[in-house]
């Protein structure tokens, strides 16, 4: 067969070593493949590379994606459809395998009701793929936030401050609570949650009462007070999926809490640092695992399907399960972090 593979949405440590496991099994099963550029961009531009083993080779341990990602959406372009079709009868090719979360998942969603062969695999630092245990990705980005938050402690103590910590997290607050777990944040606020910031406040307070004299707080980005919106510092812009531009409630933390307790208190926010560089061992393992099963679904003719963790073991579940709804965080690690709050 002659497969096209891209990339789409944000990009996540551990998509090079996907790529990589797809051609080089894939090559084994007889099958050629083409990479197309920037997401579903270079779908509709009929814009691609060669993928090979000599492509592929060296590539394990880089971050990124080696056909870069584009949040591009074929059902936002007149005749975007059309356009993938046309693609894939000209480089002949029988199947697509998509690397993406929900946004470049749904897209295959769709065309898969149109009659394209398609195998997804999961992608996204957030973990928020419902479906799947794990997303590859997402534990470079915790061991990157939770070295900021082992640095930002010393810092703390030195100068007696609050700092609030902000991670990414759009729905769900899985490198929240996993790096505020890991690096001993006093507070953790999840989009799951709605946070009043006077009990936030109070919990700090309480903290300094008992004898201590700095705090760390973790906040996702797409944390939300009780009484408010979602906070965006970029004037709720939007991509082709209808996402708001996040980022900026650690700056509205830094303010209400030192207003509040009168602790100084400065913010971080980790940004795009926790989606760049170079994979963690797990993420380089699971995104192998995950290009290797996405061959076997090919080979065994099972499209509509996404390759997925379930425990230890690579499953693959219908694409309607992943997209149903975000898989949110599980209550008892959230109820886990408290205890060590205040
Ligand atoms: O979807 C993953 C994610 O990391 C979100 O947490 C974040 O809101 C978004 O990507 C930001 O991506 P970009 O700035 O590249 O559009």
């Amino acid at each position: 067969m002659r497969i096209g593979v891209l990339t789409g949405g944000g990009d996540c440590p551990g998509l090079n070593a996907v790529i990589r496991g797809i051609v080089r099994k894939g090559s084994q099963s007889g099958h050629d493949f083409v990479g197309f550029r920037y997401g579903w961009a270079g779908v509709l531009k009929n814009e691609a590379i060669e993928l090979s083993n000599a492509t592929t080779r060296g590539i394990l341990h880089r971050g990124g994606t080696i056909l870069g990602s584009s949040r591009t959406n074929p059902y936002k372009v007149d005749g975007g459809v059309d356009a993938v079709r046309e693609s894939m009868r000209q480089r002949n090719l029988d199947a697509l395998i998509p690397i993406g979360g929900e946004d470049t998942l749904g897209v295959a969603r769709k065309l898969v009701d149109e009659g394209i062969p398609v195998v997804g695999v999961p992608k996204t630092i957030d973990n928020d793929l419902a479906g799947t245990d794990f997303t590859f990705g997402f534990q470079t980005a915790v061991q990157i936030a939770t070295d900021a938050i082992d640095r930002l402690h010393t810092t703390a103590e030195s100068h007696n401050r609050v700092i609030i910590v902000e991670v990414m997290g759009r729905h769900a607050g899985w490198i929240a609570a996993y790096s505020g777990i890991a690096g001993g944040a006093d507070v953790i606020l999840v989009p799951e949650r709605p946070f009043d910031v006077d009990d936030v406040c109070q919990s700090i307070k309480h903290r300094h009462d008992g004898g201590a004299t700095f705090s760390i707080v973790v906040v996702a980005e797409g944390a939300t007070p009780k009484d408010g919106d979602i906070v965006s510092e970029f004037g709720g812009a939007t991509d082709a999926f209808g996402h708001v531009r996040l980022g900026g409630i650690a700056v509205a933390l830094e303010k209400a809490i030192e207003e509040r307790t009168g602790y100084e208190s400065r913010m971080t926010i980790l940004g795009h640092v926790q989606r760049g560089g170079t994979p963690v061992a797990y993420d380089r393992v699971l995104g192998t695992r995950f290009g290797v099963a996405a061959i076997d679904a090919v080979n065994d003719g099972d499209f509509g399907k996404m390759v997925a963790l379930r425990g230890t073991e690579i499953v693959r579940v219908p694409l309607d399960v992943a997209l149903a709804e975000p898989k949110l965080l599980d209550a008892g690690l959230y109820e886990t972090a408290e205890v060590f709050f205040g």
